[in-house]
């Protein structure tokens, strides 16, 4: 989250502005940053709180965003009914933890856990928890296994692509595991098998493979990286493990990719993690992880909480986490089941299709992806425009609403700046084909209006899409 500091307030507006419909409901005034000797009505506080949430953009609107941004009626009233539900409470839930039980369950069998494994696994606020928690997993794997050998176990390094989202760089940052990144160079735009495998060495903890990559929407090629490591246990005798990192793919291969094999299906794979919040089509925040069987996960990082008279295992960074989540994800499997999810999914990529090949059409644009894999695309203006660019265009689908957004790669091809569209439930044939209108007519003015640029404070955060 985003930290905060102390605002000196007499260089701002000191008091909320209140609706003066309100005012004879008023105590007192309400100061903004600091907590008024006395409170309002609750329809003044709605009204003040609705007030002030105005300007956030439209949120089925918003195609930068993974995350869920629509559920039907019937979800969002069972999320009300459990919003008081602690995850961590599991004796004073015991069936909201038979729900999640059944969830990690249900996972398993999506992701084809080998029958008799004993996969393990649990719910977190999110892949970003799930990532830190499968990188722990990792981390204590190896040491102890360095350890057991009398072998140095201070240097552990982690491989991926550059491509991977922050909260890997997070990870390795917060436990001193040195990043190993695979540059992205034009033409791979992501991991894959012979480079990662040149990457590791004795002190490599794991390899992190995404489905699929947040920058493009590609997976990385799970079987092609697992099977170089392979040969280089084969070479040098390091047994390095393989974490999928399916925020988004986890709920999409299994759909749309069935003969894919990306999962537990390699065996060089340990771990798994999941939003539920993206493709599994729940509200944020829930995420999941699984660990193929149970000695994939270190018993000292297993905390035991009360349960059922008895005590049940648990791994979390967080204690109290909302149950409501978890309620809605188990609500939209057996609301979907496996057909229902299909649907859903293929939905989002004919529209993902749809809006890539009318891109496509217009002219300026090269797609770096259509949409194939994830129902994500990402695409560039040609080399040879430049008297506009993505982040004009962006600025300008703005003025309707629609929100695109344009950033530069990471290191080595950080002059490549793309737009990126993610299609999820909610966007429909009918809104992408107004947004292609949009982009119709804006590319037009941008054509005859030469942009100037920006000063370069805008500029700057123009770049800095972080998603
Ligand atoms: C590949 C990948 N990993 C991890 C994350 C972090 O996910 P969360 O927002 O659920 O913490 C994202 C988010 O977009 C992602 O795309």
């Amino acid at each position: 989250m985003p930290l905060h500091t102390q605002v000196d307030e007499s260089h701002k507006d000191a008091e909320i502005d209140v609706n003066p419909i309100y005012f004879r409901e008023l105590s007192c005034e309400i100061p903004r940053y600091r907590l008024a000797p006395s409170g309002v009505l609750p329809r003044t506080a709605l009204q003040v709180v609705r007030d002030e949430l105005i300007l956030d953009g439209n949120a089925r609107l918003n195609l930068a965003t993974f995350v869920t941004t629509w559920m039907e009626p019937e979800a969002e009233q069972l999320m009300a009914e459990t919003a008081a539900k602690n995850m961590i409470d599991k004796d004073e839930y015991p069936q909201t933890a038979e729900l999640e039980r059944r969830c990690v369950n249900i996972l398993s069998s999506l992701w084809n856990a080998p029958a008799g494994s004993a996969a393990t696994g649990c719910s977190t606020t999110g892949s970003s928890e799930a990532c830190m928690l499968g990188g722990m997993a990792l981390l204590w794997r190896w040491r102890a296994r360095r350890q057991a050998t009398g072998l140095d176990a201070g240097k552990p390094n982690l491989v991926m692509g550059s491509n991977v989202q922050v909260c890997w760089e997070k990870f390795c940052r917060y436990w001193q595991v040195e990043p190993r990144y695979v540059p992205m160079v034009p033409g791979r735009l992501h991991l894959r098998g012979a480079e990662a495998a040149a990457k590791c060495d004795e002190n490599t903890i794991g390899v992190v493979a995404i489905m699929g990559s947040t920058m493009d929407g590609s997976y990385e090629p799970v079987l092609e990286i697992s099977q170089a490591l392979d040969q280089l246990q084969a070479k040098q005798g390091w047994d390095v493990p393989v974490h999928v990192d399916g925020a988004s793919g986890g709920f999409i291969a299994p759909f749309l990719h069935p003969d894919l094999e990306w999962d537990f299906r390699v065996p060089r794979v340990a771990s798994i993690n999941t939003s539920g919040h993206k493709y599994g089509l729940v509200y944020p925040g829930v995420g999941w992880i699984l660990w193929r069987t149970p000695d994939a996960l270190p018993t000292d990082l297993i905390f035991k909480v009360n349960y059922l008279g008895g005590e049940m295992p648990t791994f979390a960074l967080n204690f109290s986490r909302p149950g409501a989540q978890v309620a809605a994800q188990y609500y939209n499997f057996i609301r979907l089941g496996h057909s229902g999810y299909r649907h859903v999914q293929q939905t989002c990529q004919d529209i993902a299709l749809h809006l890539s090949a009318e891109i496509a059409k217009m002219g300026p644009f090269e797609l770096l992806t259509e949409g194939r894999d994830l129902p994500v695309f990402a695409f560039k203006l040609r080399d040879d425009i430049t008297s506009y660019s993505v982040f004009d265009l962006s600025e300008r689908l703005r003025m309707r609403g629609w929100q695109v957004p344009a950033y530069t790669f990471p290191d080595d091809m950080t002059d490549t700046a793309v737009m990126r569209i993610v299609i999820r439930n909610g966007f429909s044939m009918d809104l992408a084909n107004l947004l292609l209108d949009d982009f119709r007519l804006h590319l037009q003015v941008l054509e005859h209006h030469p942009q100037t640029q920006p000063p370069p404070e805008i500029q700057k955060k123009r770049q800095s899409f972080t998603h």
